[in-house]
């Protein structure tokens, strides 16, 4: 069954009320359901309530119990007539929480009972219309064992709570603010508390509760101070305050993604709360503070303004992540944020652009709604936003995002509401910008420029076309946001940077006043997420990586120049491979530059990302060409590389951005150091690994280490092993390195992997550390034996009648045949037909083959 966009119908009953009592236990718990609903206009359709593997054990309309005639199962759902215009119908129905191991509705996670209800969760906890423009007050009841549950925890406020009889006690939460049931959470638990406050720009004090085993209590200090900065974050830069005077968070170890924003009750996966410098290197960090950023952000951009059905979840999403980019980055550094972000979206949303899955960041139909939650919507999403604020500039942005929360608090509303808020508020036409919404597909842009010596002008020639994607053949011209400048070569300045606006298929801009040939930077702070084909030549591109004023641009261009060499080694072509040497020794000796900024700048593109550029993907000609090019750079700047390691050493950890950056850059020159063959490599990275006090530089040691033949290799894993084995967040590393590993067993290991004794298929973060970084690993995935999609497809097969949305996200990987040599494509298309054939897949597994072979 296939949803589309243009289906949308108002709902014909609304619930104003619902009140739920839970009789909590792992095993059997009885959800009774008491929904005040009212006829929405004049009809006389049935009350249609979801349901997704319940059975009703009663059902009452004003108090009277239904017999069996009056009611009926269709699809899961519970269909009644009803006579009158407003009703109290109630429902029981029995769960099983321990038996759930999909991870959506009520399971059990490590002695917990939690929910997760986004997308369609709250069907499988009472019979409800589960669709998010239906908004509710809610009132929850709910008692368990006090023994194995002291701690009982809904959204909203706590109103009330006592003793009950057999060792059971209760608690009563009340949220006042109408929400879709998408946010409905709950929690009981044998949980410990880290408690702060904070007092609100008017004067209000919440209480803040992050709640975790009493084992991890030490690991909460930084998700709590990142939850105070971004409350006062979105107090001073969108003048949004929190509205309830407690706010929870609960770490739990079963989670199919990163995290929810359940109102007053975020339920996060553990890795983004926990951290010590012992087992969170910088990145699960920064990990920790975007999500609890985010998740809290959502509080106004999702729950007081939420959407009106699953196509506008960018809505929500897309402007989520551009809020929680720009904390980010007000909390460390703007420039290497930003460079972080575009390499996530090239990594992760660029490939899903330009293959079978493929679609609108308003898409326009599905099949089973959790495969949307997508690097599309998300990371594309946020672009969208980018621009339109880039577009208005701050104080206009601000006025359209203070409308927009005006006139839509308290509703369910579209991308449309949001645009035309932008519109009305910020002072800006959209007409043309609404295509980013509706069409799918990276852009390209073609930049060519000339310059007349006569005249003195510079003419940039700038064509743009969109490729086509399933069910959008033909495409219309966007519009596009550019920066530009142009730089003198021999001062290395230019006249002040300007945002082009390329709106037609083709257009020429032109610039008065050179004398001579400027240098092209384009895209800068990637204006637009798009890609940019120009004519610039590797001298140019040296240039711009030593001169440009702009940190992203520069890094770009030194990006460009390494593309530019390898896809020629790989083409088989003699490449200037000392154009590279220069500017990474150019980059590395600059004593003004970020050492953050320095390690993102000199790192060579990804396999996978090399892989985008080509028409043809051969990963071993690619893996070996960007090893070679390694090798090189490792062994010419062998001196460089030694004295930087040994200079970066900290005295003591400490996570300032100083500290963060140091870090980060001489791991960058431990790993060029290694791959200069250098004798000491292996027992100089094992030094690291043993000495650290702190996971950056242990993990990235261990990294390193992963990738060669050497003793200590061996070792290194072992002890890594040993001393983790017990920490399951932990433990997920020494997975996900060796999924990661440039190595050439590392196919056969990860068999050997999916059978150790600490792999499970019922935990989302260990599947993803194995087989989800393994498909990442383009060279291993791909090898040409086969195996690796063979792999890839028994755990996707085990997996779905456990975790069909988990599984799902395993698929993409085998739907990129297309751009692979024909034995590699035949050998996965295999794949997903054996996974095809296998009866009784799931929605979620099943829309992703099918299109994934179209
Ligand atoms: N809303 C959550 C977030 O902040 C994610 C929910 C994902 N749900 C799903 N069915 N995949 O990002
Ligand atoms: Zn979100």
């Amino acid at each position: 069954a296939v949803i589309r966009r243009s289906d949308y119908r108002a709902p014909d009953w609304l619930v104003p009320d619902i009140a739920l009592r839970f009789e909590l236990d792992a095993a059997l718990t009885t959800v009774r359901a008491t929904l005040s609903v009212t006829r929405n206009g004049q009809h006389d359709r049935p009350l249609r309530l979801d349901g997704d593997g319940l059975v009703p054990l009663e059902v009452r309309v004003d108090g009277r119990v239904l017999d069996q005639a009056e009611w009926h199962l269709e699809a899961g759902a519970l269909i009644l007539t009803l006579p009158n215009d407003a009703h109290q119908v109630e429902t029981l129905v029995e769960l099983a929480p321990e038996r759930n191991s999909k991870l959506m509705g009520l399971y059990a996670s490590g002695g917990l009972l939690c929910t997760q209800c986004e997308a369609e969760g709250f069907r499988r906890i009472t019979f409800f219309p589960d669709r998010p423009d239906i908004l509710s007050r809610y009132s929850v009841h709910m008692s368990a064992a006090k023994a194995r549950f002291p701690i009982l925890l809904a959204n909203g406020d706590p109103v009330e709570q006592g003793e009950g009889d057999n060792g059971r006690h209760w608690a009563v939460w009340n949220d006042p603010y109408p929400k879709p049931c998408y946010l409905f959470a709950l929690v009981a638990g044998d949980l410990a508390c880290n408690a702060d406050r904070f007092v609100t720009m008017s004067g209000r004090e919440v209480q803040l509760g992050i709640w975790v085993k009493e084992a991890d209590l030490p690991r909460t200090a930084h998700a709590m101070q990142a939850l105070k900065n971004s409350m006062a974050w979105d107090e001073r830069v969108y003048g949004r305050e929190y509205d309830l005077d407690v706010f929870n968070i609960v770490a739990v170890a079963d989670f199919n993604f990163g995290a929810m924003e359940n109102k007053g009750l975020n339920i996060f996966n553990s890795r983004y709360i926990l951290a010590d410098p012992d087992t969170a290197t910088d990145i699960d960090y920064d990990g920790v503070e975007g999500v609890v950023a985010h998740e809290y952000f959502h509080n106004w951009s999702g729950n007081r303004v939420t959407c009106r059905d699953w196509f506008q979840l960018s809505l929500k999403e897309g402007f989520t992540v551009f809020r929680d980019q720009n904390f980010s980055a007000d909390m460390g550094s703007h420039a290497v944020k930003r460079i972080e972000d575009v390499r996530i979206l090239r990594a992760g949303q660029f490939p899903e652009d330009s293959g079978p899955l493929a679609h609108p960041v308003r898409p326009e139909s599905y099949m089973e709604i959790s495969n949307f939650y997508t690097a599309t919507i998300y990371n594309k999403g946020a672009e969208l936003i980018r621009m339109i604020a880039l577009m208005l500039g701050p104080e206009r942005f601000r006025a359209g995002c203070d409308l927009y929360f005006d006139r839509h608090d308290g509703q369910a509303a579209t991308c449309e509401d949001f645009v035309r808020a932008m519109e009305d508020g910020g002072g800006i036409d959209l007409g043309q910008f609404r295509l980013w919404y509706e069409q799918a597909g990276t852009p390209r842009v073609r930049a060519l420029m000339a310059h007349d010596p006569a005249s003195g002008t510079v003419e940039l020639a700038l064509t743009q076309s969109v490729p086509p994607t399933p069910g959008q053949p033909e495409k219309q011209p966007m519009a596009i946001p550019l920066r530009v400048a142009l730089f003198d070569r021999a001062t290395g300045t230019h006249h002040g940077d300007e945002l082009l606006k390329l709106t037609q298929a083709e257009q020429r801009f032109t610039f008065p006043d050179f004398a001579a040939a400027p240098v092209l930077s384009i895209n800068r702070d990637f204006s637009a997420p798009v890609i940019v084909d120009s004519d610039r030549s590797q001298a140019d591109l040296a240039f711009l990586s030593a001169h440009d004023d702009d940190p992203f641009a520069r890094y770009e261009a030194m990006q460009q120049l390494m593309v530019n060499v390898l896809v020629g080694r790989i083409g088989g072509q003699s490449a200037d491979d000392a154009a590279v040497v220069d500017a990474i020794r150019h980059t590395l000796t600059d004593s003004t530059l970020d050492p953050a900024f320095v390690a993102e700048a000199i790192r060579l593109p990804s396999e996978a990302y090399l892989g985008d550029q080509m028409h043809m993907v051969d990963p071993d000609a690619i893996h070996a060409a960007r090893d070679a090019l390694q090798h090189r750079i490792g062994a010419e700047l062998e001196p460089l590389w030694r004295d930087i390691h040994a200079r970066l050493r900290a005295n003591g950890f400490s996570l300032s951005p100083a500290a963060k950056g140091a870090r980060k850059l001489r791991n960058a020159a431990l790993h060029y150091l290694v791959a200069s063959g250098a004798a000491d490599g292996p027992a100089i990275a094992f030094d690291q690994f043993s000495q650290a006090d702190n996971m950056t530089e242990r993990q990235a040691a261990l990294g390193t280490l992963a990738n060669g033949e050497s003793a200590e290799r061996i070792a290194a894993l072992d002890i890594f092993y040993n001393r983790y084995r017990a920490d399951p967040l932990t433990l997920d590393k020494w997975f996900q390195t060796q999924a990661f590993a440039f190595h050439p067993g590392t196919v056969d290991l990860i068999e050997e992997l999916g059978r150790h004794k600490d792999f499970t298929l019922t935990n989302p973060n260990r599947v993803r550390a194995l087989y989800g970084a393994f498909s990442g690993n383009q060279w291993a995935f791909h090898h040409r034996s086969g195996k690796g999609y063979r792999l890839v497809a028994d755990c996707i097969l085990a997996l779905d009648p456990i975790n069909p949305q988990t599984a799902a996200r395993l698929v993409p990987p085998l739907g990129r045949w297309k751009r692979f040599g024909p034995e590699r494509a035949g050998l996965m298309q295999a794949e997903l037909r054996r996974i095809l054939d296998r009866p009784g897949l799931s929605k979620d597994v099943l829309e992703q083959v099918r299109k994934s072979l179209d």
